[in-house]
């Protein structure tokens, strides 16, 4: 089985920053209100002309240079968002096009969690060993979706994109193991309803249908029962156990939030990444942002072990236990594993000593056997000429007599 090494990582967030202090000029709010309820400072914000497509080849472009890969070497592209640029065409063949790939590509929808599930897809790809280089995009552009007239939702979001490059390699590394959960019966707390169900009509418009809309406690009391569940889930799995976690990611949705599920599982706050306080909840940007923001800070180190858990719209979970870099050592006992892969290389060198001496022997006997092969074959040819020489005389005679007659 192959596994999916993380070689390339890469983030982008809009230049336009909008503080709570903005905020508070623009709906009933505080900077105090936001801060102490969501842990959220400022917030990244998508200017004309930035997409969702266009920030996710920005960010692609990153970790493909990151790799030291070029766009044709990519096999495959996943884009986990919820705000593509368009219903129609995805914006997976966007980032393709921008990037100047040549492979398959296609957008992934499970609301904030999109990135993990990519994630998680990207494995099953490589771990068949169909794809080699797979680029995952977590990328938002919610700005566009926000009623900028409701501070219960308009204070919450930002906008961004992070990637990643999974590659196929032989050692245990990358996606270690994942949790996938869904449970579409929750719908009803966050969403933005357009589409087939609920088309775009001018009543449509008037009413601000096409606004995410979120039922704030509904969505708090699910996002704090299943961050740690999953958590535990996902580091059973692997056959870890909370000790073995050298850093939680979790989706920034909101610090109060995070800090239960670091209170339920007992972890300390040193151990979870928390970057809230800078982007907001840029949803399936999230963990991505997170993940190359630490890698960035040098909080992630060569055989680490994360976990990333996400939630969102759906209703949607996922977690992944994630080992960084190249990381020659299968799981936490590096130091037991050393002798064992000492004594394989050797191994290997005495096995590919043999395999050459074989092949010099075999072509060596090979030439011989030709070489006695043809001397005995010019050997039988002269045998046969001295026994056929009286016949051939006899014949030449007669015929020299024939003629003269
Ligand atoms: N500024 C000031 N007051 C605000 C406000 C704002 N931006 N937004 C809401 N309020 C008010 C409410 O109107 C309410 O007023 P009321 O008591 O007069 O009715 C009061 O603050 C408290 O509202 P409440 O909903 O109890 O706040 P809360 O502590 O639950 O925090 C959220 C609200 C939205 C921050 C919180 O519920 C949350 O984070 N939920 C999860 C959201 C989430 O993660 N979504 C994305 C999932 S991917």
């Amino acid at each position: 089985m192959k596994y999916g090494r993380i070689v390339g990582w890469g983030k982008c967030a809009p230049a336009k920053i909008l503080t709570n202090f903005d905020l508070e000029k623009m709906v009933d709010t505080t900077d105090e209100w936001i801060r102490a309820r969501t842990g959220i400072r400022q917030r990244h914000v998508a200017s004309d002309g930035e997409t969702t497509a266009t920030m996710s080849a920005a960010a692609g472009r990153a970790a493909l240079a990151q790799a030291g890969l070029e766009p044709k070497e990519l096999d495959l592209i996943i884009v986990a968002t919820s705000s593509p640029d368009y219903l129609v065409p995805a914006a997976s063949s966007q980032v393709q096009d921008l990037l100047g790939a040549k492979c398959g590509a296609f957008q992934l929808g499970a609301g904030c969690t999109g990135f993990v599930y990519g994630l998680a897809t990207a494995q099953a790809f490589i771990s068949t060993g169909v794809h080699k280089n797979i680029l995952v995009v977590g990328a938002e552009t919610i700005s566009r979706n926000v009623n900028w007239k409701d501070r219960e939702t308009c204070v919450l979001f930002g906008d961004g994109a992070g990637a990643v490059i999974v590659q196929a390699c032989d050692e245990p590394t990358g996606v270690l193991s994942f949790v996938l959960g869904s449970d579409g019966s929750g719908a009803e707390h966050l969403g933005v309803n357009i589409g087939a169900h609920a088309v775009m009509t001018p009543a449509a418009l008037e009413r601000g249908d096409h606004y995410l809309h979120m039922n704030g406690r509904e969505v708090f009391k699910f996002a704090t029962r299943v961050m740690g569940q999953a958590a535990l889930e996902v580091i059973n799995r692997a056959g870890m156990s909370l000790a073995d976690i050298d850093l939680l990611i979790p989706h920034q949705a909101n610090l109060r939030i995070i800090e239960l599920a670091a209170r339920h599982l007992n972890l300390p706050m040193d151990k979870v990444l928390v970057n809230i306080q800078n982007y907001g909840n840029t949803s399936a940007a999230s963990i991505p942002i997170a993940l190359v923001e630490a890698v960035e800070a040098g909080r992630i180190k060569e055989g680490d072990t994360l976990c990333l858990v996400g939630f969102g719209a759906g209703l949607t979970w996922a977690a992944a236990v994630v080992r960084w870099g190249v990381s020659e050592r299968p799981f936490a006992m590096s130091s037991m594993f050393a002798p064992v892969r000492r004594v394989r290389d050797r191994a290997g060198v005495t096995l590919r000593m043999a395999q050459s001496q074989v092949a010099m022997q075999t072509l060596g006997a090979r030439r011989a056997l030709q070489k006695g092969t043809a001397r005995a074959v010019e050997a039988v040819k002269s045998k046969a000429s001295l026994a056929l020489l009286p016949l051939y005389t006899r014949l030449d005679k007669r015929y020299t007599r024939n003629k003269r007659e």
